[in-house]
């Protein structure tokens, strides 16, 4: 196991929210390496004793977790600080140089544009020999190009068996939770095409804004920021073929070849199967929340409907909506199967056109619970004819041990060198092919933005998007309404 840290971007949010919060936790549960250091880098120039301090108070505010006070230093002790200008390759090599006999996990949690000068500058500083490791976040460009560019330059500097791409999505139990359902089960497997599944709906929403990450999300979107990744991947999720095993590149290999097989938007798509919208003033559990305003030249959305194809076998033909959003009523993630209606009809009630389909929901967040949606017959003597009612069945999943933030399961898998929850460079490329293929074809349609108040599902003309159980107006649905 590595057991070094070069963390860059250590006074930003991400570092500060989960990435020290997951390091005491790991090291709280005896999982960390006994010599484990870190060596945080960011511009500010503090020294490693402000900089103990920040994280010191960070750490001493966390929800859900009370470390001791005595935990919590002897994690500050594992920490000094550099600053650095990431632009400078030079000065990045000098913030490391001294670190790198130890075998040692480069984590670069910092906009992509200063991924290259950094890289260079690891290089430069003897980070990047073997067995050395680099973890990229999200998002790896802003379109294919820039993709290529960042995974080409890299690519030169450490071979690709010893990057981590990060898409913390994939870190979440209830996630990895979708390959045991699909490949754990027979009875899953045997509906899983075309012949029995008419459609399925991935949601990811949320009740937070952009707040604070304005001049990111501003070049950034609901489509770049969510579908490009998060949602992508929860779709090769659902769709990918069987692997052979689940060695990391047997599982890739099956996600790029569903990402090869999205059928590219164009513009006619663009305005029957998508919409774009930006949240105005609304209202979040009583509360009211302000309209988005990014700066002028900026049209971001920040919610979108898509309707996507797979063009292969097992898929022909099934729409899988895709819906994401910011300031929508409540966080939710949500995967949900629909299945074909009963070929032939046997009941007067309900008549064939009210019966509900078979429906398979997967709440990932906030917890995670699966849905079963069946017809079932309201058996009773006062009945003259046999009726049927919807049935749905709750499975709650026992995940038991899992690690509680994504974050943590993800940084000791790149410690470990465990690649199966990272993302490949074809993988990122071909998933922004596609994306590139609805920023055109949105161009090309001149798609415009529609409104939204804060705290509904999105835009009037989005319900196709939204899982059946969720109002497009209101709130999810509950059992039984
Ligand atoms: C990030 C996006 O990758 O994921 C954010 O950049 C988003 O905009 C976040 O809020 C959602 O993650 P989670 O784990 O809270 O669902």
């Amino acid at each position: 196991m590595h057991d070094t840290l070069l963390l860059f971007g250590a006074t930003g949010d991400l570092a500060q929210r989960y990435l020290f919060p997951s390091l005491l936790r790991l090291q709280g549960d005896g999982l960390l390496p006994e010599n484990f250091r870190v060596r945080a880098m960011a511009l500010s120039p503090h020294d490693t004793e402000k900089f103990r301090g920040i994280v010191r108070e960070r750490l001493g505010k966390l929800s859900g977790y009370t470390p001791t006070p005595e935990q919590i230093e002897s994690f500050l002790q594992r920490i000094d600080y550099r600053s650095v200008d990431m632009r400078t390759p030079a000065s990045v090599a000098d913030a490391v140089r001294d670190m790198v006999d130890r075998p040692c996990v480069s984590y670069l949690s910092i906009p992509p544009s200063l991924y290259i000068t950094t890289c260079e500058g690891l290089a430069l500083g003897g980070a990047f020999a073997a067995p050395n490791r680099l973890m990229l976040e999200k998002p790896i460009g802003h379109d294919l190009d820039s993709a290529r560019q960042i995974n080409q330059t890299i690519g030169r500097l450490i071979d690709e068996d010893r990057i981590f791409r990060i898409d913390h999505y994939l870190g979440k139990a209830a996630v990895q939770n979708l390959i045991a359902l699909r490949f754990g089960n027979t009875l899953l497997e045997a509906v899983w095409n075309r012949d029995y599944i008419d459609s399925v709906h991935i949601l990811v929403s949320e009740s937070e804004g952009v707040d604070g990450r304005n001049s990111y999300y501003a070049r950034s979107g609901a489509l770049r920021d969510m579908v490009q990744s998060h949602i992508l991947q929860l779709l090769c999720l659902v769709a990918m073929e069987p692997p052979a095993s689940l060695a990391s590149d047997r599982i890739r290999d099956e996600k790029v070849k569903v990402l090869r097989a999205l059928r590219p938007f164009s513009a006619a798509e663009a305005k029957r199967h998508s919409v774009r919208g930006r949240y105005i003033a609304g209202t979040i559990d009583g509360e009211p929340v302000q309209a988005y305003a990014p700066p002028d030249d900026s049209d971001v959305e920040t919610y979108v409907g898509v309707t996507a194809h797979i063009d292969n076998w097992r898929w022909a033909g099934v729409p899988f909506h895709l819906c994401t959003g910011k300031r929508m009523p409540e966080r939710s993630t949500v995967v949900t199967v629909t299945l074909k209606p009963v070929t032939h009809w046997l009941f007067e009630r309900p008549d064939s056109a009210h019966a509900a389909p078979n429906r398979l929901t997967f709440r990932l967040q906030p917890q995670e619970d699966i849905e079963l949606g069946l017809m079932s017959s309201l058996a009773g003597p006062e009945w003259g004819t046999l009726e049927l009612q919807p049935l749905e069945l709750e499975l709650s999943a026992q995940t038991g041990q899992n690690r509680r933030i994504a974050y943590e399961r993800l940084l000791l898998d790149a410690l470990n060198g465990n690649h199966a929850l990272f993302v490949r460079d074809d993988e990122v490329e071909v998933a922004w092919a596609w994306i590139d293929s609805v920023v055109d074809a949105w161009r090309d349609a001149d798609a415009p933005l529609h409104p939204y108040p804060a705290g509904s599902w999105g835009p009037e003309n989005s319900a196709v998007f939204l899982p059946e159980q969720f109002d497009a107006v209101a709130r999810p649905k509950q059992r039984g309404e």
